[in-house]
């Protein structure tokens, strides 16, 4: 299965079978975390957390008691840099047949905080349940779904520009990017409300956030997360397709919207 089947196959699982992750499963989860880089080169610690050991509880989440979770120093990019590693862990699980659900609001927080020893500098963005999706949905997790029209994302040509946030890019038009760009377009974000935008300007790949309103507290961002995600979906399924691109930080100017602030870029070369 190609990076981008898994990428379309995935979806937030949130009704386990009961079955209690395997210790192998457990072990490829994990050792496959730790080696896990971000373009941001910041260091994140995984754990897998037993929620009956800790207290831990979603009311979202039924049919399993393990837990994946990361922290990290409260640093700039932290969010961008967690999103990417995350969402790397998430494809992985995927890939194993596993089934995850990216969690930041709906948990009690305080004794997973607790569970992963969280110090003063630190954050736990977000955690996700591990376990084996059962095969039919809770009615909870079908209106949830409902709720965030889950299974829908924006049109190509609403996400994705060419030279200038003026001029729509379509699919035809993206070329060899169009693959890698999908990946982005069908990735997972916050409440559905996907706030990637790319504008393509050459060989020149710019990421934007489009932010809603009440995502922002100032010194954390959780859009920015979702950027994460549309960054680690991008290159990986840019490299799968044979592309070699390269990330940097370098805002090229382009005139935005007030909602609206670049992040980062990547070359194609
Ligand atoms: C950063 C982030 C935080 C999320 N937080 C929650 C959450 O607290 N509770 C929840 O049930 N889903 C949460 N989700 C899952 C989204 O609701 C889900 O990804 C989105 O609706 C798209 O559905 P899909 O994942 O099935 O494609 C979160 C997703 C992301 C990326």
């Amino acid at each position: 299965m190609t990076l981008l089947d898994t990428i379309r196959k995935r979806r937030s699982v949130r009704t386990f079978d009961g079955e209690k992750l395997r210790e192998e499963d457990a072990r490829k989860i994990l050792e496959y975390a730790v080696k896990v880089e971000n373009p941001y080169g910041l260091e994140i610690t995984w754990k897998l957390l037993d929620a009956v050991r800790y207290g831990l509880s979603s009311p979202v989440i039924v049919g399993t008691d393990t837990f994946i979770a990361g922290k990290m120093r409260r640093v700039s990019h932290a969010e961008e840099a967690f999103g990417y590693a995350f969402e790397k862990i998430v494809l992985f699980a995927e890939s194993l047949g596993i089934g995850t659900t990216w969690i930041a609001g709906t948990m009690n927080r305080a004794a997973f905080e607790r569970a992963m020893e969280i110090a003063e500098d630190e954050v736990m963005p977000c955690v996700s349940p591990l376990g084996y999706p059962a095969k039919k949905m809770s009615l909870r997790e079908t209106m949830m779904r409902k709720g965030v029209k889950a299974d829908s994302r924006f049109d190509f040509d609403e996400l994705f520009f060419d030279g200038s946030f003026d001029s729509p890019l379509s699919e035809e038009k993206a070329g060899r990017l169009k693959e890698a760009l999908e990946a982005v377009r069908t990735a997972p974000s916050a409440v559905n409300k996907q706030p990637w935008r790319v504008v393509v300007d050459g060989n020149r790949i710019n990421f934007y956030e489009k932010r809603s309103k009440g995502y922002d507290t100032g010194d954390w961002d959780m859009q920015k997360i979702d950027m994460g995600i549309a960054l680690c979906h991008f290159e990986l399924t840019a490299k799968e397709c044979g592309l070699d691109v390269v990330f940097d930080i370098s805002d090229p100017g382009f005139s935005v919207g007030d909602d609206t602030r670049y992040i980062a870029s990547y070359n194609l070369k």
